[in-house]
């Protein structure tokens, strides 16, 4: 199943050759080299990361090789890195001398040996296969000068494997950029057992020197943010073919309610469907569990070799210019005469009580013949379903869950059907939002709805990185934040919303659905009890 490295039967063996130091073949005096003595920079693959790390790379002033094999790629890929500094310019931010300068200083070639051969660093960015990756560093072995640096963007392959398979696994690491390459602040920089300290180092600095933040790591499957974003993703897709919501209110969720820069179908349409899959097998390879289980729409728009937007379709079509238009007011149906809301004293939803009435729409504490629509305080810990067997009028109820964005932004509205909720009465809530002015989403009744299912889970993935030990509340708040524009790290939120309301939230997911994915982790429910805080070193 999985062309990963990761979890075989049986590992090839890693050889140690002896231990010479890259300073000791160099006979340097200095430990670390220093990112100055870093000018040329081999880059091997040119699709969508290769040719961002080689525009970043040669935006720093240093010589790039970009080396790509397949001559069409390597076309494809000098033509992405262009459009990419004509974007710049076109912007203001770079000037017409200063990209042809760039432009100038990276070398196209499809000459692996030939590229390689005076490059201080080498970063390989080819397709996450294992062989090939293996197969490639046994060439650069014998290809690159002995005091070379060799880096993999491998998104979740083993980098021990890969380092190997080398003479010298101890110059061999991982240097883990995020897409836009150019733009994404975070490199996850991975040692293995191997890895010489220095190496490690000089990485580190090398990435300051390109404007990025690094993140150390060890060598485990999907390091921090692929770990905690894919398990996202996926239960994203889900999400969308278990008919939960909407694609458009998949992503709204994600960027109204949680205030990311893009909803998840949107990023894996970015990202690409075929590299989205490979790295949920590989994580479902190495930790097992029903999390990586990828969604079987995923597998099937990768069949139909639908890749997101390089290949111009995905979960969304960008063959058209433009985005189609939102639905107009009147094909949501008719804006009810009559809403009755039953519910508690509550400061939002007096403020609904409010809008709706200014709106000119009769508003009455219970339901009568006339209502046409029943509105219940809606909470993600339960069914909203129970509300509206109570309220006498199944088919005529919607639950509404109003969700702070907590980033200054006006937040999102849950509307939330029971599955016996007649379809006119989600038109009509849905025609009510847009009278009053609801940032408002769509969601069928199952516990967490649709942002807190999205984030609560993959709160608990980010509790169980912290549990195994493998990184820091800090280091994991930064490395989602830097890595993929979360404006708060995910347990810094887990700390906002409170672990005891997470916990009860995920406790619900886990009834509904038996997933043991969704149990509140010993650690999450220990600090719930205890009322700690992960993030205690960013309070206040
Ligand atoms: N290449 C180069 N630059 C790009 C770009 C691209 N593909 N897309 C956007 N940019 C630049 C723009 O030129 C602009 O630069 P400027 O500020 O200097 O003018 C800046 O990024 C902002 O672009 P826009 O205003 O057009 O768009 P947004 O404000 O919507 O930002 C985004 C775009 C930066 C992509 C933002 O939506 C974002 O942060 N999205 C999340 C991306 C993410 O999660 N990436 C990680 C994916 S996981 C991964 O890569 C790991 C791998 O192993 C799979």
């Amino acid at each position: 199943m999985a062309r990963s490295g990761r979890n075989r039967a049986r590992p090839s063996p890693i050889l140690i050759r002896p231990a010479a130091t890259i300073r000791e073949r160099l006979g340097n005096v200095s430990s670390v080299i220093q990112p100055s003595d870093i000018r040329e920079v081999a880059v091997i693959g040119l699709g969508l990361m290769g040719s961002g790390i080689a525009e970043l790379v040669a935006r720093s002033g240093r010589r790039v090789d970009a080396i790509e094999i397949d001559q069409t790629f390597l076309e494809q890929g000098m033509a992405r890195l262009r459009a990419s500094l004509d974007r710049a310019v076109s912007r203001g931010k770079l000037t017409d001398g200063a990209r042809d300068e760039i432009v100038a200083r990276i070398r196209p070639t499809d000459d692996v040996a030939a590229g390689v051969t005076g490059a201080d660093l080498v970063i390989e960015a080819i397709p996450e296969r294992i062989e090939l990756k293996k197969a490639l560093f046994a060439q650069l072995d014998e290809a690159c000068r002995a005091d070379a640096i060799l880096a993999t963007n491998t998104s979740s392959l083993s980098i021990t494997e890969i380092a190997g398979g080398t003479q010298y696994p101890a110059r061999v690491a991982g240097m883990h950029f995020f897409n836009p390459a150019p733009v994404m602040k975070l490199v996850e920089l991975i040692s293995t057992v191997l890895t010489e300290p220095e190496v490690a180092e000089t990485l580190a600095l090398l990435s300051r020197d390109l404007g990025k933040t690094p993140v150390q790591v060890s060598d485990r499957a999907g390091f921090i943010v692929n770990a905690l974003l894919f398990p996202y993703l996926n239960h994203a897709v889900r999400l969308l073919e278990t008919a939960q919501a909407t694609r458009e209110d998949i992503d709204k969720a994600a960027t109204a309610g949680l205030g990311l820069p893009m909803g998840p179908l949107t990023l894996l349409d970015l990202i690409g469907l075929d590299t989205s899959l490979s790295i949920l097998e590989t994580l479902q390879a190495e930790f097992g569990g029903t999390r990586y289980v990828h969604a079987s729409l995923l597998r099937k728009l990768c069949d139909a070799r639908l890749f997101g937007r390089k290949s111009g379709r995905g979960f969304y079509d960008y063959r058209r210019q433009r985005p189609p238009a939102a639905p107009e007011a009147e094909h949501l149906g008719p804006v009810p005469a009559e809403v009755a809301m039953i519910a508690e004293q509550d400061e939002r939803l007096d403020e609904l009580a409010s809008q709706i009435t200014a709106a000119g729409i009769s508003l009455v504490p219970h339901p009568t013949d006339e209502t046409e629509l029943v509105i219940v305080a809606a909470d993600p810990r339960h069914r909203v379903l129970d509300a509206a067997l109570a309220a006498g009028h199944p088919a005529d109820v919607v639950g509404i869950n109003f969700v702070e964005a907590g980033n200054g932004k006006p937040g999102l509205t849950e509307l939330v059907l029971p599955d016996v909720t007649a379809a006119s009465t989600a038109r009509r809530a849905a025609a009510l939002a847009a009278r009053i002015g609801l940032n408002a989403v769509i969601s069928r009744d199952r516990p967490g709805f649709l942002i807190e299912a999205l984030a609560y889970a993959q709160f608990n993935d980010a509790v169980r990185m912290v549990q195994d030990g493998y990184a820091s509340p800090a280091h994991i708040d930064t490395a989602m934040m830097l890595g993929c524009g979360y404006p708060r790290g995910p347990l810094r939120m887990l700390d906002e919303i409170g672990a005891g309301n997470v916990v009860s939230v995920l406790e619900a997911m886990h009834a509904a659905t038996g997933d043991p994915a969704f149990a509140p982790l010993p650690l999450l429910a220990e600090y719930a009890t205890a009322g700690t805080r992960f993030r205690a070193d960013a309070e206040g």
